[in-house]
């Protein structure tokens, strides 16, 4: 089969070479997908750079989500059959004609879905459903501040909230994100590029701040973060994005320096909660979980609650231009690549 590899970290238009390598066989528990396209997810820009530390050693086939066919099951996989359309999560291999899941990240869909509105609820949904509805319980007039919010799990993070009867503070970082933002129900768009978003939290809560922050960014932007927290509020860290550009190790220091040194007495205190949340590793050691969320993306899908916006649709041979576009911050929704 054919595959992209990453041979070398560093920019995009150098870092791919599209190989001959075997066709994978599932074991027990898994299946065998003939993919059909596969997602971008941010992580993958940053194993590009490099900056990764789950990747797996080069040269290496990224890819997190994928959407396709059924080729053949494993052993043990009951509920899914040769033929079946499907998306499902990865763990890494998605960028290939053929990958393996585990059966339980893997659900049937509708013949209608394109590639960039399957692969997103496999992860963008998957991810925000389980920050916002397993680790937090979101109440009607919460206010929640969603960093990225025009992005894919930004994206998903607004849905749900709008939803949940939250009021929605949202950060983006052009005009034309924070008109999409207003258009998807954000009550207050904010331009963390051009404004401190801390300032305006702030001055549109009469220096109450927020209940919730959905943080993407990191560095300076959650240090900022946890000083406009509410008492009783969470902050949920998923996403390191403003390291991804920092260039030479000084200013990554001074970046990773800036998400703050906390002692656990502060949070007491202030009866703050700070959650971390890592999809790899809820797949590692609780994959139920995962099966859990997935079935209710799915479900709420099927509900209009959820509707994954397509962000664009590249070819295989585009993939630099694919990866430059989430790295340059164009990107609204999801990306997809067909093969
Ligand atoms: N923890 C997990 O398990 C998990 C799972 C999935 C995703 N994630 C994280 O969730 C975030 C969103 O992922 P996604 O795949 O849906 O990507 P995305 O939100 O579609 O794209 C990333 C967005 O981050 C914003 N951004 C802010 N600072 C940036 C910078 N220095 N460089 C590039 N972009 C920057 C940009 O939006 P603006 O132009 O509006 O700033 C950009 O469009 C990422 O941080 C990703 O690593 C975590």
């Amino acid at each position: 089969m054919k595959a992209i590899f990453l041979t070398k970290t560093g920019a995009a238009k150098n870092a791919f070479e599209q190989r001959e390598t075997p066709i994978p066989e599932p074991k027990a528990g898994e299946v065998l997908v003939k993919v059909q396209g596969f997602g971008l997810n941010f992580a993958d820009v940053m194993a590009r750079k490099g900056q990764y530390q789950d990747a797996p050693p080069l040269p290496s086939i990224l890819g997190y989500d994928v959407c396709g066919f059924i080729e053949s099951v494993g052993a043990d996989v009951k509920h899914l059959s040769k033929g079946n359309r499907v998306a499902g999560m990865t763990r890494f291999g998605g960028y290939a004609e053929y990958a393996v899941l585990d059966a339980r990240a893997c659900v049937k869909i509708n013949d209608s879905m394109n590639s960039a509105e399957a692969t997103a609820l496999a992860t963008q949904y998957c991810t925000a459903y389980y920050s916002a509805a397993e680790v937090v319980n979101l109440h009607k007039g919460d206010k929640v501040l969603i960093h990225a919010a025009a992005g894919g799990v930004g994206t998903a993070l607004v849905q749900y909230c709008k939803h949940k009867g939250c009021e929605i503070f949202g950060t983006a970082g052009s005009e034309a994100k924070l008109k999409l933002l207003k258009e998807n129900g954000v009550h207050h768009p904010i331009n963390y590029t051009t404004e401190q978003f801390d300032e305006q939290i702030l001055k549109l809560t009469d220096g109450k701040g927020v209940d919730v922050i959905f943080d993407s960014i990191g560095a300076s932007y959650f240090k900022k973060g946890i000083k406009v927290l509410a008492a009783g509020g969470r902050i949920v860290g998923f996403g390191a994005a403003d390291m991804s550009d920092a260039g030479n190790i000084f200013v990554t220091l001074k970046r990773g320096l800036g998400f703050g040194i906390y002692h656990p007495a502060e949070f007491l205190m202030s009866s703050k909660a700070l959650i971390g949340v890592n999809m790899l590793r809820i797949a590692d050691n609780k994959p139920e979980v995962l099966q859990r969320c997935f079935e209710n993306v799915i479900r709420m899908y099927n509900e209009k609650v959820f509707q994954p916006v397509t962000g664009k649709i590249f070819k295989v041979s585009e993939i630099a231009d694919a990866h430059e576009y989430l790295e340059m911050r164009k990107s609204i929704g999801k990306i997809a690549v067909e093969w």
